[in-house]
């Protein structure tokens, strides 16, 4: 598998045991008050972690390049912050609230580079080869 999903395999992981986390928070208190940090981890953090790296491990040619990893360090810098922040707000801590902004277009920029990840052609030069390098 290349690196690059191997990497957001371990992240989205950590999402998930967080997200899971506090979804049992949640029940075993009976107050919902964080449910949104929950859905975003499981979501943002689980879910969508786990596609873009399915999608790079599908796509070496693309996984190759070094676009793959900054595109992975932007966005799950954005969810990692958004997350705790998100958690921090819904407990009614205001002064979290420039983070979860902050975080959000920090996201959404990763989202905007996965996009122009899969919307680029591959450059028939980047082929050879490829596949072999990243498994490492
Ligand atoms: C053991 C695992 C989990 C537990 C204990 C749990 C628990 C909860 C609880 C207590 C709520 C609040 C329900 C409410 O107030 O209406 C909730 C909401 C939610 N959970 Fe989970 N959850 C788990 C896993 C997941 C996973 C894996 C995902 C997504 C991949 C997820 C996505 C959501 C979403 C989107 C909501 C909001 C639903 C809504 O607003 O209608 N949860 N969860």
């Amino acid at each position: 598998m290349p690196r690059v999903s191997q990497l957001y395999f371990k992240a989205a992981t950590l999402f998930l045991i967080i997200g899971i986390g506090m979804g049992l928070q949640m029940s075993i208190s009976g107050s919902h008050d964080v449910i949104g940090a929950h859905a975003h981890a499981n979501l943002l953090g689980w879910v969508t972690s786990a596609l873009f790296g399915t999608y790079f491990a599908l796509n070496r040619e693309k996984a190759v390049h070094r676009l793959a990893l900054v595109q992975f360090g932007i966005y799950t810098l954005g969810v990692a912050i958004m997350v705790p922040s998100l958690y921090l707000l819904l407990r009614g801590n205001a002064g979290a609230l420039p983070f979860v902004a902050a975080s959000s277009f920090i996201t959404f920029a990763g989202v905007l580079l996965f996009a122009f990840v899969v919307f680029t052609p591959v450059r028939s030069e980047q082929m050879p080869g490829a596949p072999m390098e990243l498994s490492r």
